[in-house]
Order: structure tokens, then C-alpha cells, then sequence
């Protein structure tokens, strides 16, 4: 099918040539260059705040500062400890009467995850 063809229903606002090199002028880049830059914004983020937006799915039962609800508190626990915590329960061993709720949490975890978490909550 022709694109230039005038009775052609498709997507008229196309941004190409002159008004994709506007674009990129405006938003310093391209999208890959955009991609690398949120990339390198990421790799360079501490662990402490890797952690912090990882912690945004244990809120809901340890609290917005880690002050503890439906959990436990963990603010302030040492990092080896949540190290040794969150290891057990993704490894999908018991260690208080509720460890069913921590299971399906920690076992998409990685070693990174654990490690930015234990950061974050060492923290508070
Ligand atoms: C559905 C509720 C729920 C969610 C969501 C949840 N937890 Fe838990 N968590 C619990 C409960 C309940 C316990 C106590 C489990 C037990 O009896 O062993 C617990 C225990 C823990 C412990 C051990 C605390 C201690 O001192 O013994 C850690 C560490 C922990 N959770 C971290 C997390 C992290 C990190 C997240 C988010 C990635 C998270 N939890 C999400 C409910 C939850």
C-alpha cells in the first residue's frame, strides 16, 4: 500500500525528518538515547534507593516506613538480618506462625533485591 496514497486512513501525525530532529533537539536525544540515559540513571542508583522503590510492595503489610502492621517492624534491623529473614522465606522455610504470607513475596527475589532491601531498611 502506498503511504502517500491521500486516501490512506491511517496515522496522519507522523513526526519524521525535520520534525523528529526537532524532537530529539528538544528532548536531548532519541528514544535509545533516552533509554540509555534512564539505563545509567539505574545502574548508578544507590541500593539503599533501589530498595526504597522495591519496599513500594511491602507496604501495604509492613508500613510506609517500615514500622510494622500486618508484619513485623523492620526499620531498623540490621541488613544481615534481613539477609538471613528474606533468604529463609524465598528458600520457602517456616520461621514464625505466618511465613505463608512471606513466601509468594520473597520468592521472586534475587540476591541484588534482597541485598537493596536490606539496605533500604537498615536505614529508617
Ligand atoms: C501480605 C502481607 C505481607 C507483605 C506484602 C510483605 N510481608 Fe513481610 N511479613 C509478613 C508477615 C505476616 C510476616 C511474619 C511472618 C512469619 O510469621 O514468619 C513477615 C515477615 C517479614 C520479615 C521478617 C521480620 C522479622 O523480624 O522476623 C521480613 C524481613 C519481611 N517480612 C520483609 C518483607 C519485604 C521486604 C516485603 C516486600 C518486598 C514484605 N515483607 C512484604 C507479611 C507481609
Amino acid at each position: 500500500m502506498d503511504r502517500n496514497d491521500a486516501d490512506w486512513t491511517g496515522n496522519r501525525n507522523q513526526c519524521v525528518g525535520e520534525c523528529y530532529e526537532a524532537w530529539k533537539a528538544d528532548n536531548e536525544g532519541g528514544i535509545a538515547e533516552m533509554e540509555q540515559v534512564k539505563q545509567a540513571a539505574l545502574a548508578a542508583a544507590s541500593p539503599e534507593a533501589l530498595g526504597n522503590k522495591y519496599y513500594g510492595q511491602c507496604i501495604a503489610c509492613h508500613g510506609g516506613r517500615g514500622e510494622g502492621g500486618i508484619g513485623p517492624m523492620l526499620a531498623g534491623q540490621a541488613a544481615t538480618d534481613i539477609v538471613t529473614k528474606l533468604t529463609a522465606y524465598r528458600a520457602g522455610q517456616e520461621r514464625g506462625a505466618q511465613s505463608a504470607m512471606m513466601y509468594p513475596v520473597a520468592k521472586p527475589m534475587s540476591d541484588t533485591d534482597i541485598d537493596n532491601l536490606a539496605a533500604y531498611l537498615a536505614s529508617l
